[in-house]
């Protein structure tokens, strides 16, 4: 098996004459854990679709394990196992035969499929359920039965689609430790809405962005792209009084390395401000504010979490301005 699991090349989907998809291209190498995210309608489900055949791309082309993906070609599908959005199953259907059918669909048979069924039953959790159907499970029985079937003929690749979504907090958890499980011997891509689920279990971050791929590297490097080293400082003048703003907007602006500085509220007297450098600027700081007969009254690092990067690269720039005037 080659160790470039996924190639997404240059792809790019319509729907009528709407563009969901724009030139998007990645790769995904084996073992790792990709987290997919963007806002609603961003294409993330439309990328996996491409993924797993489902859809066709109107340009570029995408390798499975270096095989293109057609619509029937069953190599490639062989290698996928897909958790679809609202993991779609036969409500009427029992767990225990739902499974068994899924076996079918993936031509297993005999005392393998058995031994795959027995794997995922236990794998996922779902020894207390296989009597009820599936209409009447919880949202998140639902989910496992939704991965049981999507690794029941047990692929190296597992593209999940929203994979917590709708789930309480506790189910949260469970999944996402099953999910990493899954992990130490599969290549998974995952779309979700939860950010912190993104820097608990994936290696690499996606986001896309109305169709445009808008970022691809791990959750540390993306946070430290967008300027990690932030300085929250407030400033007063002697006799602890408010200070010109736009002085002491100066005055940290010249400091070494800085990349922007930005008022923020007045409160108590001081005027706060978020300095953002590239280099860390505490060293030179006090001495530029004893110079300027500024006070410093507080001076916190604040570190910028994924989803503050992820609002960054994804808010169109009137609705970032808008946010932060609020
Ligand atoms: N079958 C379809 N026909 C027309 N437009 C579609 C179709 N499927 C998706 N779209 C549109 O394509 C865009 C991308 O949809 P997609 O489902 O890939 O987004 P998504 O990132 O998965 O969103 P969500 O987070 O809401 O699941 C959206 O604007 C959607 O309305
Ligand atoms: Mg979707």
């Amino acid at each position: 098996m080659s160790e470039e699991m996924i190639a997404v090349e240059n792809c790019s989907k319509k729907y009528g004459s709407f563009t969901a998809l724009k030139d998007v291209s990645f790769k995904v190498k084996r073992g790792e854990i990709v987290g997919f995210l963007g806002p609603n309608g961003a294409g993330k489900t439309t990328t996996m679709k491409l993924i797993t055949g489902f859809l066709a791309p109107s340009a570029g082309r995408v390798l499975v394990n270096g095989q293109e993906v057609t619509g029937e070609s069953t190599a490639t599908k062989a290698l996928i196992g897909y958790l679809p959005e609202n993991a779609p199953l036969y409500d009427e259907m029992m767990v225990d035969e739902f499974l068994d059918f899924a076996a079918r669909l993936r031509h297993l048979s005999g005392p393998k499929a058995q031994k795959r069924k027995e794997t995922v039953i236990k794998v996922c959790g779902i020894e207390g359920v296989l009597g009820k159907d599936i209409g009447t499970l919880s949202k998140g029985y639902r989910q496992r039965v939704g991965l049981a079937q999507a690794i029941i003929h047990d692929p190296p690749i597992l593209i999940l689609d929203e994979p917590t979504s709708g789930l309480d907090p506790n189910q949260i958890v469970d999944i996402r430790a099953l999910i990493r499980k899954l992990g130490e011997e599969k290549t998974i891509i995952l779309s979700t809405h939860i950010l912190p689920e993104v820097e608990a279990t994936c290696n690499r971050v996606i986001i896309i962005n109305k169709g445009i791929l808008v970022a691809d590297d791990t959750p540390e490097n993306l946070i430290e792209a967008q300027g990690s080293s932030g300085l929250l400082i407030a400033l007063s003048a002697a006799g602890g009084s408010l200070p010109d703003k736009e002085k002491a907007l100066k005055v940290l602006q010249s400091l070494n390395g800085i990349l922007k500085v930005t008022p923020l509220r007045d409160e108590d007297n001081t005027s706060y401000f978020m300095v953002h450098s590239s280099q860390d600027v505490r060293p030179y700081l006090l001495k530029a504010l004893i110079e300027n007969d500024l006070y410093l009254m507080h001076l916190s690092l604040k570190q910028l979490s994924l989803e503050e990067t992820f609002r960054h690269l994804t808010l169109d720039e009137k609705a970032s301005k808008e946010e932060n005037h609020e």
